[in-house]
């Protein structure tokens, strides 16, 4: 029978990041929309384990063996250690169009705004006109992107976490809860902000900062390129 096709998503992940990102496929189905919780890919439980209303259906390697019709939403973001989980989640060659982006029904995001493949904005975030959002982000709860912002694929946006107009985050680059990137300030690649700080000068690469205003203390080392 031809019944509207309901989407079964499921989250690579477990507790942690991929609970958040449930709750919010749970309020996508509970609002109406046509996508169902259908579990999550864990390389550290066993299958059949209960997380959060799912259960874990095998491994990150076992995605193939799903119903064809399954996306999928890389939840694995870790501070300081997102090169190595963007080249995991890479590992795995899961196409872009087999990957979806969750949008927590009370997100509000600019018309015009485009978003790459598996990205999740959780609730109340708020994304404005111009805007730029790439593959893999996790922007989360109350987050506010502001007008023609990019933030580049990998990155995470902690809760209550503002961008100001024409800031860039790089690729894989984290900003702590409640911190502040200024206006038209960058965050270099895989960098890290942290809690309740103030960026007000660019960030470069690789770089662990925090404070108001933000002083860079460390500098991460670059992960090797995985082998194929
Ligand atoms: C930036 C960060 C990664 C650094 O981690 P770290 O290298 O383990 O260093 P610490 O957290 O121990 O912080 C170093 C020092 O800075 C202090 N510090 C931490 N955040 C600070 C802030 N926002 N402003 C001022 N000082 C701060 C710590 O208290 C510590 O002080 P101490 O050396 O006197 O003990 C971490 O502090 C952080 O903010 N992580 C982000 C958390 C996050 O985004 N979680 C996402 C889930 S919501």
């Amino acid at each position: 029978v031809n019944a509207p096709d309901v989407i079964p998503i499921v989250i690579l992940g477990g507790p942690g990041d991929g609970v958040v990102v449930a709750e919010a496929v749970l309020d996508m189905a509970a609002g109406g929309q046509p996508v169902r919780l259908a579990g999550f890919l864990n390389d550290a439980l066993p299958v059949g384990a209960r997380v959060h209303h799912a259960e874990v259906l095998g491994t990150l390697e076992d995605w193939p063996r799903l119903d064809p019709a399954t996306r999928f939403i890389a939840a694995l973001h870790k501070v300081k250690r997102m090169e190595e989980r963007a080249q995991r989640i890479a590992s795995l060659a899961i196409p872009d169009e087999r990957y979806i982006s969750v949008f927590h029904p009370s997100a509000v995001i600019a018309r015009d705004v485009e978003v790459g493949a598996g990205s999740f904005f959780a609730a109340h975030v708020v994304v404005q006109p111009g805007s730029y959002v790439g593959r893999h982000v996790s922007v989360r709860a109350g987050a506010n992107l502001g007008h023609d912002s990019r933030v580049e694929d990998f990155c995470y946006i902690g809760p209550n976490a503002t961008l100001c107009g024409r800031t860039v985050m790089g690729a894989g680059a984290h900003l702590g809860p409640n911190s502040v990137v200024a206006d038209g300030q960058r965050v270099g690649r895989y960098s890290v902000v942290g809690v309740c700080s103030a960026v007000t000068k660019t960030v470069p690469d690789r770089a662990v900062c925090l404070g108001v205003p933000a002083r860079v203390f460390a500098t991460l080392a670059p992960v090797p390129e995985r082998k194929a």
